[in-house]
């Protein structure tokens, strides 16, 4: 089915479309690749053609000064090019790696449980943002970096505040005021903080297997990450992967609740959580959009692109592609469609994807498995302003009880992931 709806960026940043963009987002592609004329952006909204713009060495993902984000961003892994990229992602990469991600399974579950105990000591409802969804990646990402307990609410507050930098321009000097400032403040927090951590550690010589110690320890060839490049991948870490995590659970369980037969499927048969977790990122994308420029002139399906253009990745309409997704806009957790690009392509896909999908498939078996009888209270169901990270601000959900307690002590978590 086709739409009559004119395809305007500009509508993704109204507050009416955000609960529901897919509309506008078909708009988009169908009329994609072209250049929106409000803003000069490229708009690419196929699958092909995202895929194509990601891998294509013709495109920069440095778009520091290039006006298409509402706040400046610092330099770091998400906006350098090779060779600076690739130096930077080898020596961050081992952090990140299958292995050490892993280790991490049985308290990433105790976490969870952690906060399904606090959910249920709450009463028969909860708002499942704050409870639930975003202390789980910030606790998780925090242990990572060794940043103790007392000091997490503060780096939950500097993140979401760090995420106003990622969010793309749509509608030209769209910067909201006080939000620079805002992010400094987060940014100087976070730089005093880490390098008191870093400068702390480096001094105490017990072995540790977090990911800190594994990024201070990283050396491949002589070659090291200097101080500033540690204290931005930090940061970067918390950022990236806070909100784009806790809109991945929230939008699963939301798809979940909205499909009560795939809950069902899932309670029955936990070993699906990993495949749940695929369909949401291709359903209702937690990322769904990113940025380039046009480093030299290129051709996009078939349009020609001048240098110096900037180009937006509609993930979000690619990952409802019909030409790559069969019935694009059902919700089947079953689909075992690996196609999406929920994570991105290329040389920048999702460093996290490990570890967000372990958290992800955990949590959302841990929701099937502990609500019984959950109602959403669609009145109170609201969305955050952004539009790239894309998800709720409040989502509150009744129950009549929280089952706790399913973990097996000292289990390697087949009874809640399978
Ligand atoms: C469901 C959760 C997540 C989603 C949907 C997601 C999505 C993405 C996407 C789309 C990109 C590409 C950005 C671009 O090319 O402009 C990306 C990159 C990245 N992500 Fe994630 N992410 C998630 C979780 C995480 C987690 C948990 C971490 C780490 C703790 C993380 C760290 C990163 C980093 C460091 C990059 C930059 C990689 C590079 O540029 O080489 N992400 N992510």
């Amino acid at each position: 089915m086709t739409t009559s709806l004119s395809p305007d960026l500009a509508r993704l940043s109204d507050p009416a479309v955000r609960p529901d963009p897919y509309e506008v987002l078909r708009a988009l592609r169908e009329a994609s690749p072209y250049t929106d004329p409000a803003s000069g952006i490229l708009v690419v909204g196929r699958r092909a053609d995202c895929e194509s713009v990601l891998r294509n060495p013709k495109v920069s993902s440095d778009r520091r000064g290039a006006g298409i984000t509402k706040v400046p961003q610092m330099p770091n892994l998400m906006n350098l090019d090779a060779p600076d990229h690739t130096r930077l992602r080898r020596l961050a990469g081992r952090a990140f790696k299958p292995r050490v991600i892993e280790q991490w399974r049985p308290r990433v579950e105790e976490i969870v449980e952690e906060l399904l105990q606090e959910i249920a000591a709450g009463g028969d409802s909860t708002d499942l943002v704050s409870a639930f969804a975003y202390p789980l990646p910030v606790r998780v990402i925090c242990e990572m970096l060794g940043v103790p307990r007392e000091d997490h609410p503060v780096f939950e507050r500097w993140a979401r505040s760090i995420a106003y930098t990622v969010d793309p321009q749509l509608v030209p000097g769209q910067l909201t005021t006080g939000v620079e400032a805002e992010v400094e403040e987060a940014r100087a927090g976070f730089v005093g903080y880490f390098s008191r951590l870093i400068a702390e550690r480096r001094n105490d010589p017990a072995p540790r297997a977090d990911v800190l110690s594994e990024l201070i320890a990283a050396e491949e060839s002589g070659d090291q990450l200097t101080e500033t490049e540690l204290i931005i991948m930090c940061i970067l870490l918390l950022v990236a992967g806070h909100e784009t995590t806790a809109n991945l659970i929230l939008n699963g369980v939301l798809s979940l609740l909205r499909h009560p037969d795939q809950l069902e499927l899932l309670r029955q048969r936990p070993e699906l959580a990993g495949a749940a977790v695929e369909e949401v990122l291709r359903y209702d994308a937690p990322a769904q959009m990113i940025t380039r420029i046009a480093r030299e002139p290129l051709t996009v399906g078939d349009v020609e692109v001048a240098a110096g253009t900037p180009l937006l990745v509609l993930l979000g309409a690619a990952n409802r592609d019909p030409e790559e997704h069969r019935d694009p806009d059902t919700f089947d957790i079953t689909r075992g469609d690996p196609g999406h690009l929920g994570f991105a392509a290329g040389p920048h896909f999702c460093l996290g994807s490990v570890l967000a999908r372990m958290e992800g498939a955990i949590a959302l078996n841990a929701f099937a498995r502990a609500f019984a009888d959950p109602v959403l209270d669609t009145g109170a169901l609201s969305y955050r302003p952004h539009v790239a990270v894309r998800g709720p601000e409040r989502m509150r959900v009744s129950f009549r009880e929280i089952r706790t307690g399913a973990r097996r002590p000292g289990g390697a978590g087949e009874a809640l992931d399978g």
